[in-house]
């Protein structure tokens, strides 16, 4: 897998990288599916360790690769497609305000099947702030200032 993931990396195609929460490997955030010319966009995918899951560690996570992605890569797009069932990821996009494009029926090959997934998606247009500064802002919890 870390063979795989450096190859495409080294070919400009994807960002891996790993979560570490309190020190330890905790999980992992992708961009995979570079795509430069017209189009310069990426797609994420994510998972974190049942034992931390529920902190807000996996917002933050994307919020920084978008900041990332836009910044510093020069992307305009980035997406992040999930299963409709899939309500923890769903939420995790959700708070950090990306916008619902509608869903691709049996776009993905898992578990055995073809799966409907979710798009939702952030251009570069849409943030006036940096992502993780927003998520910041107006997470559970945030005091109001
Ligand atoms: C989706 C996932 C990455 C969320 O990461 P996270 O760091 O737990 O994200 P958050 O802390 O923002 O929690 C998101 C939601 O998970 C649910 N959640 C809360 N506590 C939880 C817990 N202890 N265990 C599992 N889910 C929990 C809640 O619905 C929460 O939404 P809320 O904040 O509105 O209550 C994680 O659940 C995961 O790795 N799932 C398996 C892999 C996967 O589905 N990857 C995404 C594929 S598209």
């Amino acid at each position: 897998m870390v063979r795989h993931l450096r190859a495409e990396a080294h070919a400009g195609r994807m960002l891996p990288f790993i979560i570490e929460y309190q020190g330890r490997l905790a999980g992992q955030l992708t961009v995979a599916g570079i795509t430069w010319g017209s189009m310069c966009s990426g797609h994420v995918g994510y998972w974190i360790d049942q034992s931390v899951a529920g902190r807000g560690v996996m917002p933050t996570a994307v919020a920084l690769a978008v900041d990332h992605c836009f910044r510093t890569v020069g992307l305009h797009r980035v997406e992040v497609c999930i299963r409709p069932e899939n309500l923890p990821s769903r939420r995790v996009v959700e708070k950090l305000g990306f916008r619902q494009e509608g869903l691709r029926p049996r776009y993905l090959h898992i578990d055995g099947a073809w799966r409907d997934h979710l798009v939702y998606a952030l251009t570069v247009e849409e943030l006036s702030e940096g992502l993780l500064s927003r998520w910041h802002r107006t997470r559970p919890g945030a005091s109001q200032k």
